[in-house]
């Protein structure tokens, strides 16, 4: 029994004769004998073009009475664009295309390697957590159950197994994991879902150093036997000043060079205002230099264009830049220029951003997180609007490690825990924790974060030091976290964890560029799902029951 669109061609004379009953996507069953297609006769296309049936008996199980909204063809030989709306209505016809198929056949393939790694070779438990828990609002926004039973209380979805994982920890299941469903009900930019899958893991008593290495061996496994890449051992590190210092981002594309180059010895006492009050007021000036970019990187996107306006986003007043001419001359606005109009400065210039003629130098000044950020993101957006920077055909993979600990949230005025507050402290730090870094590493691949994990504090008082750090009074300590800080005081092991976004994971390994791709049943960016129509209104007596009322009624 088979969907018509992928046997079809294989008995064309068949058709010929029945196409009036067998139309396409029809569901048939036929009876006969395999045979090899008569020499010359093969469909060399098909996988299955050399051979044909001699048909005995066809039926139809179940013919198609809808219009078809689209063609079940392989997505790049579709002749009309498709758009994704329609093809979200219709994902069981979607998930029909090869690519799509194949994309959850290899999701599939990837979650059973590291399911059977984790726990053939390393004796991992697989453990669920609740779906229904308890809200912590610090992080993003919760999604909320309604309680019936406790009216006027609610359950939120798990954003991740955290705290839970750590809870198993005390309880000693020292290798846990868990491919867990995690929910964060945010304002969905670009490539995000309301829902996704996490694989979860925790271990007791393990060092550091143990916890990379079992986790290189992981991704080093998929890799193989998923792409046939063998990745370095051990992977690179880089702390996260590094990182943020060279690249200017703590998930670093390393596939092609533009470091951040510092400058700030060089405009010191420059004669360009905005660099030299800028170091005088303690921050820095850096550049990237853009080889060869004087085609690709025109005045105009420069001034007031893409590369332009994404600068600004990031807060930068304005985009000084310089170019290189023939005989090592820099071209720009007078005054920049002219701030190193001496020779012997303008080559230590040059020297220090590695510049020659054609490239395009890019300056960022000000707070060094400020100017770091800024040119992070000139940076990639420079090499991905360019066609040879990014070679390809490299997998990069590192560990970035050395996290802080706390990022100032200027908004509400307080330290605010960069991984979470459960993230230990390196011992030596412990005197400052404001400046204080964690034992924390994110696995990054070609520039995306596919992992992230920390070693998590094990004491209640360095528990108690931490989240008092990050604002919370010792009664809200124990408000949202009393059981934790309970746990902890029963006899909890060290550990620490790790967690990798699946989805993201996959859609990298499928050569995909949406998450959406590698996602059965996905939302839209509007968290809606097109084939159920979900979310939707409830009935009125649901709500009754839940004492619950809406203040505005349903468009
Ligand atoms: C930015 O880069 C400088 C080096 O140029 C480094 O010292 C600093 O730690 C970095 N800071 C941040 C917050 O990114």
């Amino acid at each position: 029994m088979v969907q018509a669109s992928s046997w079809i061609v294989i008995f064309p004379f068949l058709i010929s004769k029945l196409h009036a009953r067998l139309r396409i996507e029809y569901v048939v069953a036929v009876e006969g004998t395999v045979r090899s297609r008569p020499q010359g006769a093969a469909n060399t296309n098909l996988k299955t073009g050399s051979v044909e049936i001699i048909a005995d008996k066809v039926e139809v199980l179940n013919p198609v009475t809808l219009n078809l909204p689209f063609l079940v063809t392989p997505l790049d030989q579709s002749k009309n664009v498709i758009s994704e709306e329609v093809r979200l209505r219709y994902r069981h016809l979607d998930l029909r295309r090869p690519q799509l198929n194949a994309n959850l056949r290899l999701r599939h393939r990837i979650v059973k390697l590291m399911r059977r790694y984790l726990e053939d070779v390393h004796g991992f438990v697989e453990v669920e957590t609740p779906i229904l828990s308890r809200s912590t609002p610090e992080g993003a926004r919760d999604y909320l159950v309604p309680s019936r039973v406790q009216p006027a209380t609610f359950y939120a979805l798990p954003q991740s197994p955290q705290l839970f994982k750590q809870m198993l920890m005390v309880s000693g299941f020292d290798r846990y994991f868990q491919f867990a469903r995690c929910f964060r009900d945010e304002d969905l930019r670009a490539d995000r879902q309301p829902e996704f899958t996490q694989l979860d893991m925790e271990l007791a008593f393990t060092p550091l150093e143990d916890m990379l290495e079992l986790n290189e061996d992981l991704i080093r496994l998929v890799f193989r036997e998923i792409k046939g890449v063998e990745l370095p051992d051990p992977f690179p590190r880089l702390t996260y000043a590094e990182a943020m210092s060279k690249y200017g981002s703590d998930k670093p594309d390393t596939r092609f060079g533009m470091q951040l180059v510092e400058l700030s010895d060089v405009f010191e006492k420059s004669s360009f205002a905005p660099f030299a009050t800028a170091i005088s007021e303690g921050g820095v000036v850096k550049a990237i230099t853009v080889c060869g970019g004087g085609k690709s990187i025109t005045a105009t996107r420069l001034k007031k264009g893409d590369i332009y306006q994404e600068a600004v986003r990031c807060g930068a007043k304005g985009l000084p830049f310089l170019k290189v001419a023939e005989g090592g001359e820099v071209e720009g606005s007078t005054a920049l220029k002219s701030s190193l109009s001496c020779p012997e400065t303008r080559d230590n210039f040059l020297a220090k951003c590695d510049a020659k003629p054609g490239d395009v130098i890019i300056f960022a000044n000000g707070p060094t997180s400020l100017v770091n950020a800024t040119l992070g993101r000139l940076r990639t957006l420079i090499a991905e609007t360019s066609e040879n920077l990014i070679d390809k055909s490299r997998n990069d993979i590192l560990w970035i490690t050395d996290f802080p600990m706390f990022e100032w949230n200027d908004a509400e005025k307080r330290l605010e825990a960069l991984h979470h507050p459960f993230t230990a402290p390196r011992p030596e730090d412990m005197k400052d924790l404001s400046s204080a870094r964690a034992l924390a590493y994110d696995m990054v691949y070609n520039g995306v974060e596919i992992g992230g994990g920390s070693l998590r504090i094990h004491r209640r008082d360095v528990q108690q030091k931490v989240l008092e750090a990050s604002g919370l009074s010792a009664q809200e300590a124990e408000d949202k976290f009393g059981y934790l800080l309970e746990a902890l005081e029963l006899g909890a092991p060290p550990h620490g964890g790790i967690a990798y976004g699946v989805d993201r994971l996959v859609m990298l390994l499928a050569g995909e560029k949406s998450i959406r791709d590698v996602i059965a049943f996905p939302k839209t960016t509007a968290a809606h799902c097109s084939l159920t129509r979900t979310p939707s209104t409830v009935d009125p007596r649901q709500l009754q029951e839940l004492r619950l009322q809406c203040t505005i009624a349903h468009p």
